[in-house]
């Protein structure tokens, strides 16, 4: 594996393997990498000639100065892991990224106005910035992304959609521990006593979905709602019930053809989300 740190010799590599018509897989992320990120760069492996994955702690991204300063950082042990799956690893500093300001923006409609977009302002804009920066220089035949951060793979593919941009996004899905804890780099930030409770938020989307022939969605949302409520290591920020393709809120279910129950929570200060398909 090659580890470049500039967007000059990046684009310099990935020229050379353009002009070799080879196939390029391109994984993003923010390192501390884990199960879930493994995943997505074996399956570029598999799905291409070539892997590039990234690893950028966004700092336009976090719309809570306290989140980024925590955010997990392990740049050694990401390198050992990765090796295996991925060619090229692209480390770029935040002054190679943003020599100046950023003053792009984004507007992604609907699927901004609910959940994750509502919680955190500016959040998805600096997705935006920094993965349309990140397509630019690795242009990638396909990118991988997981179904972990929903409602940010629908606006990766709008973004995809609206800049015209030529390549494929293929979509994972989630990791997870095996008591059923979605894999997420700020799983290490939990507190022993809190990682044993922590299951309990996928044991209640899974719980969920076998109410689906006695309540609708919204008696859906409402009992989720309720069960965050009565457990007091928890702080539910939102529980919905969302059209899978446009993220609207749906109460019954003829209203959507695929239905996603997402939910946010707060356990031990480290937010946490997750979400199951319901229909
Ligand atoms: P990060 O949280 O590091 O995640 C990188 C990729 O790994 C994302 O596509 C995410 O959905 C996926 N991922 C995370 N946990 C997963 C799991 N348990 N199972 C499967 N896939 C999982 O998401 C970001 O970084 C950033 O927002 C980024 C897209 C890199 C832009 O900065």
């Amino acid at each position: 594996m090659e580890i470049t740190y500039t967007q000059t010799s990046l684009v310099e590599k990935r020229n050379k393997l353009r002009d070799r018509s080879l196939r390029i897989g391109f994984v993003p992320t923010m390192g501390a990498l884990h199960a879930g990120h493994l995943q997505l760069l074996k399956q570029a492996r598999l799905e291409n000639d070539v892997v590039i994955c990234s690893i950028f702690v966004n700092p336009i991204q976090f719309n809570n100065p306290a989140d980024l300063e925590r955010y997990p950082r392990n740049p050694e042990q990401d390198i050992e892991l990765m090796s295996s799956y991925c060619d090229v690893l692209f480390m770029p500093s935040v002054a190679e990224m943003y020599p100046s300001p950023p003053k792009e923006t984004y507007h992604f409609g609907q699927l901004e106005t609910v959940m994750e977009g509502v919680h955190r302002p500016g959040h998805f804009n600096g997705v935006a910035v920094v993965v349309k920066r990140l397509f630019d220089i690795v242009q990638p035949d396909t990118a991988y992304f997981g179904k972990k951060d929903f409602q940010q793979l629908a606006i990766i593919r709008k973004l995809v959609e609206d800049c015209k941009l030529n390549l494929q996004i293929r979509a994972i899905e989630t990791v997870r521990e095996d008591d059923g804890l979605a894999m997420s780099s700020r799983n290490t930030l939990l507190s022993p006593s809190a990682r044993r409770v922590a299951p309990f938020i996928y044991q209640t989307l899974q719980q969920a979905k076998t109410l689906t022939t006695t309540k609708n969605p919204q008696e859906i949302k409402t009992w989720i709602e309720e069960q965050f409520n009565k457990n007091d290591f928890f702080t539910l920020e939102y529980a919905e019930l969302v059209n899978a393709e446009t993220l609207e809120a749906v109460n019954e279910y003829s209203q959507a053809e695929n239905i996603v129950a997402c939910v946010a929570v707060w356990l031990d200060n480290v937010r946490l989300i997750d979400n199951i398909t319901i229909k």
